[in-house]
């Protein structure tokens, strides 16, 4: 049997396969080279070249809501849906007009300053963070690290009681399940109870908010007018529950995946260690190859031609972004390469593109940047304990456990 770097040469997206989760890399080069616009087991496509997936996400003949596709879903997914049906859809699952309106009003709360804002506590949480690590030698850098940073950010920037910090992260963990196609009815189940805790919370949160505003975003988004027309209280209920999701589980596979590329590469490493000019270029290049969110999708509107095969409106179009970050057809032969130097790795698509390019890119990168380059500069001498294992994740790629040993502190300067 042919082999292409130790795979079986038939292309496949298989994401029950377990190698395929783990890495998919092999597969997706396979897949760019002998089938672009390949049929899953799902029924459905994936594009895997860089082009395709750019086309198909700036194409604004595509819609992300789902109800239009006609679908048959599996029993415990029709139930997720049936629960959600008292909320209206996230802006992810929302096309314009309808989402024009509601990114508008959120975005004016997500400014450049508000970040910047973020940037000074965020410094903090990872001091902090690193002093209380520094007492320990070994390590869960996902539990430990990865997961807490970004999820005090977000908890703080919404303006949330530190109290209950542990009650919202498991809610929040049980919902997060609902972005995978391969969710379990006993995950949904876990998903029904923690989207109504999350839910009932979020609603005293409000109700607190509004007799006691802060300087914080909930009290922003729930002030945010336009033309007089604010966020309704279902709308602000979804939304927030948005921004509190992927606020944390995407950024924690930024931090976890991106630390393990760099002790997996110690040139790079090293470069980072010595070099503070790269620490830009460094994040985009983390999130070019290794994508923390894998795949998006869209059902097209319109015909669209796709590495030269017509593809009929009504197809659902899985894009994958891991694969397009990867391909030498834009990226060139050293596409495969982590080189935290690239100069022109912010044009990856790790955060999507077109109308539903992420809100939060901005606040996640400048999370990712601290995070990563104060643990490496505080720890110099950090090892891999045992090989990390995998969340299994389709769409939110990232490493479930990382233990690593610290090795001797370097000298806070
Ligand atoms: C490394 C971290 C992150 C990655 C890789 C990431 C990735 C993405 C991607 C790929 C999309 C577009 C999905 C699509 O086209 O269907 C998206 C949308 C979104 N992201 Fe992020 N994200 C990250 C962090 C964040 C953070 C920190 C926040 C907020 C606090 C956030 C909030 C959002 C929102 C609200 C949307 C929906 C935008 C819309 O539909 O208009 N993300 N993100």
């Amino acid at each position: 049997m042919d082999t292409n770097n130790g795979i079986d040469s038939k292309p496949s997206w298989n994401p029950f396969d377990p190698d395929f989760l783990i890495n998919p890399y092999p597969h997706y080069e396979l897949l760019r080279d002998k089938d672009p616009v390949h049929r899953t087991p799902f029924g459905n496509l994936v594009v895997t070249r860089f082009d395709d997936v750019f086309e198909v996400l700036r194409n604004p003949n595509t819609s992300v809501e789902r109800d239009r596709a006609g679908i048959e879903m599996p029993e415990h997914i029709k139930k997720l849906q049936e629960h959600s049906m008292d909320r209206p859809p996230s802006i992810l699952m929302l096309d314009p007009p309808e989402h024009t309106r509601l990114r508008k009003l959120v975005q004016r709360t997500f400014t450049p300053r508000g970040i910047e804002k973020m940037r000074h506590l965020t410094t903090e949480i990872v001091d902090d963070l690193l002093s209380q690590l520094a007492e320990k030698k070994e390590v869960d850098l996902i539990k430990d690290f990865a997961f807490v940073v970004p999820f005090v950010v977000i908890h703080s920037m919404l303006g949330l009681p530190d109290a209950d910090m542990l009650n919202v992260r498991e809610w929040s963990q049980t919902l997060v399940q609902t972005l995978e196609p391969n969710i379990t009815p006993e995950q949904v189940d876990e998903a029904i109870w923690g989207g109504a805790q999350l839910n009932e919370y979020l609603t005293e949160a409000l109700a607190w908010k509004r007799t006691e505003p802060g300087d914080d975003l909930l009290t922003d988004l729930i002030a945010v007018e336009e033309g007089g027309e604010g966020l309704t209280e279902p709308e602000l209920l979804s939304m927030i529950s948005l921004l509190f999701v992927a606020g944390h589980e995407t950024t924690v596979n930024l931090i976890g995946n991106g630390t393990h590329s760099l002790i997996n590469n110690p040139d790079q490493f090293q470069l980072v260690l010595n070099d503070p000019s790269v620490d830009e270029t460094m994040v985009d290049e983390l999130l070019r190859f290794d994508s923390p969110v894998q795949n998006s999708g869209r059902q097209l509107l319109e015909d669209v031609e796709l590495s030269g095969i017509q593809v009929q409106a009504g197809e659902i179009v899985l894009t994958a972004l891991g694969s397009a970050n990867r391909d030498p057809r834009f990226w060139g032969e050293t596409a495969h390469e982590l080189d935290v130097k690239r100069e022109d790795a912010s044009r990856h698509v790790s955060f999507g593109s077109g109308v539903h390019y992420c809100l939060g890119a901005a606040l996640a990168k400048m999370e990712g940047e601290i995070a990563v380059t104060k643990l490496i500069r505080r720890f110099p001498d950090l090892s891999i304990i045992d090989e990390p294992t995998f969340n299994s994740r389709i769409i939110l790629r990232g490493r479930e456990k990382i233990f690593i040993d610290l090795g001797s502190p370097a000298k806070i300067s």
